[in-house]
């Protein structure tokens, strides 16, 4: 299996922002992520947060700017050590003060001196009131990190604890998560715009009923998701699902399989990679009625039902010179061979196939136990948690683009 971000070491740098008080939800973040962690103070930040809660939270001694010159610590080389220890280096909250520094490239504090020193990526999340944000300097100064190949994550918007209504609040932790958990990443997708379609369809019979499926959407914001974190530009087409919207990702929503046909045929024209993972409905309504149904004494009653549009099919006409069409197959019999069938029929170049009868398997389920098919007749066993199935997906779309 893969080995995705876990046991990764974070080092946390911590500035005198009034958001500094966040800092150990984040740690606690991080921790819960199942990463290492370890904090640089500034000596400002130290009047916002306690380093005793840091230390105690992290499991490890956090490193104050009064241990940067230090004798108890120059034979440990403070800043060297950290630059060296950390895969990811998190500035978060970034005065517009840490932000100035880092751009000019100093190392009078302990953590500009670990930035400056380190070879692993840097992520920076200024906070600040809105007006120091939007001051010339700092942006300047924020361009210039960018330019240095840092990764400087926008604040959010609303009320600012300086009594201001703006931009400038720092994001939340699952924000920051999701940013970190990005910069650990290869970026071999990088430069590929891909679109993944999630969830089930709702095909109404009038305003208060509708026909559907179990599909929580969980494969396929998995697979968009792991995307993200590999640096392509990713939409989610979804339908209707009880996931948050993924942060860096735009979600597209819709409701039946009409609305998921256009928006996908649509996508088709502009995208590198299309993959199938909503469980689209088969058949919708004769008709719908405006009005609800009444029961009206009747102890039976039937509704005729007609075929939807064939999404997959439709798309694989569609498919243009390079791009790359994934399908999804949940079945309950005969797994191998309608998945086989359904890849050649409808034009797909790799077939994700679920049994649904298999224990951890498909709909709703936080694992998946799929095989992948291939055009040349390959075939790829997976099983894991959907973050890890989604990982090994991309891997064999890779392959395909670079077997071209
Ligand atoms: C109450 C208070 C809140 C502050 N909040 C912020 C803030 O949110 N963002 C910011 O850039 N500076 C803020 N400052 C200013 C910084 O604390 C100051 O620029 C300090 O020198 C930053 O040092 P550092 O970047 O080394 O941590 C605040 C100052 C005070 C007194």
């Amino acid at each position: 299996m893969k080995n995705l971000s876990r046991s990764s070491r974070v080092l946390l740098c911590v500035t005198g922002g009034i958001a500094a008080y966040k800092a150990p939800h984040l740690v606690r973040g991080f921790i819960r992520s199942g990463w290492e962690v370890k904090v640089a103070m500034t000596e400002a930040s130290e009047a916002f947060v306690s380093p005793m809660v840091l230390a105690t939270l992290s499991h490890n001694r956090v490193w104050r700017d009064r241990d940067y010159l230090s004798d108890d610590s120059g034979w440990h080389i403070p800043h060297i050590s950290l630059a060296e220890w950390a895969d990811v280096i998190v500035v978060a909250p970034c005065t517009a003060d840490t932000v100035a520094r880092l751009a000019g490239g100093y190392a009078s504090k302990v953590m500009d001196g670990a930035v400056l020193a380190s070879k692993a990526p840097v992520i920076v999340f200024p906070a600040m009131n809105v007006n120091m944000l939007d001051h010339s300097a700092t942006r300047r100064n924020l361009d210039i990190l960018e330019s240095m190949g840092y990764v400087v994550v926008e604040p959010d918007s609303g009320d600012l604890a300086c009594g201001y209504e703006g931009r400038g609040r720092l994001p939340d932790v699952d924000v920051i998560v999701e940013e970190v958990e990005r910069a650990l990443r290869p970026k071999d997708l990088e430069g590929l715009s891909v679109v993944v379609t999630a969830g089930p369809t709702r095909e109404f019979l009038d305003p208060v009923r509708y026909i559907s499926n179990p599909s929580s959407g969980k494969m396929g914001y998995s697979i968009a998701k792991e995307a993200w974190y590999r640096g392509a530009e990713v939409r989610i087409i979804s339908g209707p699902v009880a996931l948050e919207s993924p942060h860096g990702i735009q979600v597209i929503p819709v409701t039946s399989a009409e609305d998921m046909l256009d928006a996908a045929t649509r996508a088709m024209d502009d995208c590198d990679v299309m993959v199938k993972a909503a469980a689209v409905g088969d058949y919708r309504f004769a008709s719908r009625s405006e009005h609800k149904i009444k029961r009206e004494g009747k102890s039976e009653v039937s509704f005729s039902m007609i075929a939807n549009p064939d999404i997959a099919a439709t798309l694989g006409e569609m498919k243009k010179q390079g791009q790359i069409l994934v399908g999804f197959a949940a079945e309950t019999d005969d797994l191998k061979e309608n998945a086989r069938r359904k890849l050649r029929a409808k034009g797909l170049d790799l077939i994700v196939a679920n049994d649904l009868t298999e224990p951890g398997s498909g709909f709703g389920t936080d694992t998946n136990r799929v095989t992948i098919f291939d055009v040349q007749g390959n075939s790829k066993e997976v099983q894991g948690d959907k973050t890890e199935v989604a990982s090994i997906i991309w891997d064999e779309v890779l392959l395909r683009r670079e077997g071209r």
